[in-house]
C-alpha cells in the first residue's frame, strides 16, 4: 500500500514558465473539480478564471490579489478566483460546509492537474471586496481563495508534513 505519487509529489510552486494554458485544459481543470461530493449535492463551488493570454481579464482577477501575492503570480498561465454559494438552493437555508465542499472541488482540480504536469498555487490572501465588484459575484455568493495555475520547471519544493499520530486519533482526540 502507498500513496499516489499524484499526492506525494504535489507542491506549490513561487514561480511559473511562460507556457501558456489551453481553454480545454482549463475546462478540464474544472470539470475535474466539479465531480466531488458536496452536501445534498449542492455543488456550491463557482469558479471566476482568466487565461494570461486573455490580459485584462487576467489583470481583474491579478487586482484581486493582496500585495503579498503579486509579484509571482504575474506569470501564472491562469487565476481564478474560488466562490462560494453561501445557502442551499432547495430552501435557502445556510450551507454550513460551503467551503468544506469547494474544498474539495479544489482538491479534484489539484489531482488532474498533477496529472498534467500541470501546478497550483492556491492562495487565502485576495481583497473580498475587489472580486465583488471586479468579477460581478452576485448577492448571496462569497469570494474565498485564489489559485494560479501554470507550469513549473524548477526543482521540487516538497514541505514537511505533521505526522499522522498528530492529526488522527483513534476513539478520541
Ligand atoms: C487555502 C490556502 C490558502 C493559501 N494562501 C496562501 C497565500 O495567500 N499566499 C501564499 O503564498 N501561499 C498560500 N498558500 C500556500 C500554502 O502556504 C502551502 O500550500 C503550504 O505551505 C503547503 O505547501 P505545499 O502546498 O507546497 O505543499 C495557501 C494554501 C491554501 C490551501
Amino acid at each position: 500500500m502507498e500513496i499516489l505519487n499524484l499526492i506525494k509529489e504535489r507542491f506549490s510552486p513561487y514561480e511559473f514558465t511562460d507556457k501558456e494554458l489551453t481553454q480545454e485544459q482549463i475546462e478540464l481543470l474544472f470539470e475535474a473539480a466539479g465531480k466531488a461530493a458536496s452536501a445534498f449535492n449542492e455543488q456550491p463551488w463557482r469558479f471566476v478564471y482568466a487565461l494570461r493570454q486573455d490580459q485584462e481579464e487576467f489583470k481583474n482577477i491579478y487586482d484581486c490579489l493582496v500585495e503579498g501575492n503579486k509579484g509571482w503570480t504575474a506569470k501564472a498561465a491562469a487565476l481564478v478566483i474560488t466562490v462560494v454559494r453561501k445557502n442551499f438552493t432547495k430552501n435557502e437555508n445556510e450551507n454550513r460546509v460551503a467551503k468544506h465542499d469547494l474544498g474539495l472541488a479544489v482538491g479534484n482540480l489539484s489531482v488532474q492537474a498533477s496529472s498534467m504536469g500541470i501546478h497550483l498555487h492556491q492562495m487565502a490572501g485576495i481583497i473580498p471586496q475587489n472580486a465583488i465588484d471586479k468579477l460581478n459575484i452576485p448577492k448571496g455568493y462569497e469570494p474565498v481563495t485564489a489559485i494560479a495555475i501554470g507550469y513549473y520547471e524548477g526543482k521540487t519544493g516538497i514541505k514537511e508534513r505533521k505526522p499522522v499520530n498528530e492529526i488522527a486519533f483513534k476513539g478520541k482526540m
